[in-house]
């Protein structure tokens, strides 16, 4: 056994113990259910074709406190599986076979981190978000490593460089400031030639917003008006959720406002677009760290 192999191993034993300790906070009300529902989605043609080998190692845990879950468990897990096929795709298409370190960042309670740890089990994962709970179900549940985030993305300083970093929907809830503060933040803590996946409101949610589908994206009739005038004038349209609340709302970048913000920051190199490739919804972009 290798230095390597002990490393692993000394993972493993961490995982499992940390497993242990979170099953006691899982609640038995769900076990069954979604017991139930894992059973049925193995024998689901779509799902077992595609999916067989990460469906059968993927953890059923979901926290009750998970505003991602809504209680059945086949869009929360095709949600989860399409990430992870972005996250492949952009792999692929930056020539990357492996990755040892991986930031989850906004991890949420792990709808897509939960998949990539099926898919890549020797690597290190850290789960960075502002949702506390979730932070800390994600260690419990996937070994992660938990950080607690910041509100302004320019405080918040990691220790560590990771060669992989996903961004699934906090692109999608930033303005425009933000957005850099938080591509600035990617870069910082990529390892040269890292990859960055990230999804964004493109075309697609743009149609969706003037056509007032998915409620409007949470904005009233005068504010998606708004919102859509700044994204057909300049790509990208913002508006808080919340006038008490700045800074948090719903963002719409159309491809090339995120190509022409990349270049503006520099040291970013696009390999890999995908439109709507995120559950038919969001678009997704792999960029990496060229500088
Ligand atoms: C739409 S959820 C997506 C969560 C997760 N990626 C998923 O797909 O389930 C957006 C997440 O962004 C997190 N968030 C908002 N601002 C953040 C910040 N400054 N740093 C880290 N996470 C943040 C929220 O707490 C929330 O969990």
């Amino acid at each position: 056994m290798g230095v390597g192999d002990v490393a692993t191993s000394g993972l493993s034993l961490y995982r499992a113990a940390k497993t242990l300790a979170g099953v006691a906070r899982y609640p038995l009300s769900l076990r069954p259910v979604i017991a139930f529902q894992h059973r049925r989605l193995e024998v689901d043609p779509t799902f077992r074709e595609r999916w067989a080998s990460c469906l059968r190692s993927v953890s059923q845990r979901i926290s009750p406190r998970d505003e991602m879950y809504f209680g059945t468990l086949r869009p929360y897990f095709a949600v989860g599986l399409s990430g992870l096929e972005c996250v492949e795709e952009a792999m692929d298409a930056a020539g990357i076979r492996s990755v040892e370190r991986v930031l989850d960042l906004p991890s949420g309670h792990g709808r897509v981190l939960r998949f990539l740890v099926a898919r890549f089990p020797d690597a290190r994962f850290t789960a960075c978000d502002l949702n506390r709970d979730g932070v800390r179900f994600c260690a419990d549940t996937f070994g992660a490593r938990a950080i607690v985030s910041r509100p302004d993305i320019d405080a918040l300083m990691l220790d560590e460089s990771f060669d992989l970093i996903w961004c699934g929907s906090l692109v999608t809830h930033l303005d425009g400031s933000a957005v850099d503060s938080l591509l600035r933040f990617f870069h910082r803590h990529l390892t040269p030639s890292g990859l960055l996946v990230f999804s964004t409101h493109g075309e697609q949610a743009s149609r969706n917003l003037r056509d007032g589908k998915l409620f409007r994206y949470g904005l009233d009739r005068d504010t998606a008006e708004r919102v859509l005038r700044s994204y057909a004038t300049s790509g990208f349209g913002y508006a808080d959720y919340a006038a008490s609340a700045p800074g948090y709302g719903v963002s719409f970048t159309a491809p090339a406002w995120i190509r022409n913000t990349l270049a503006q920051l520099g040291g970013w190199r696009e390999v890999y677009f995908g439109e709507r490739r995120w559950d038919g919804h969001h678009d997704i972009f792999g960029v990496v760290r060229a500088a």
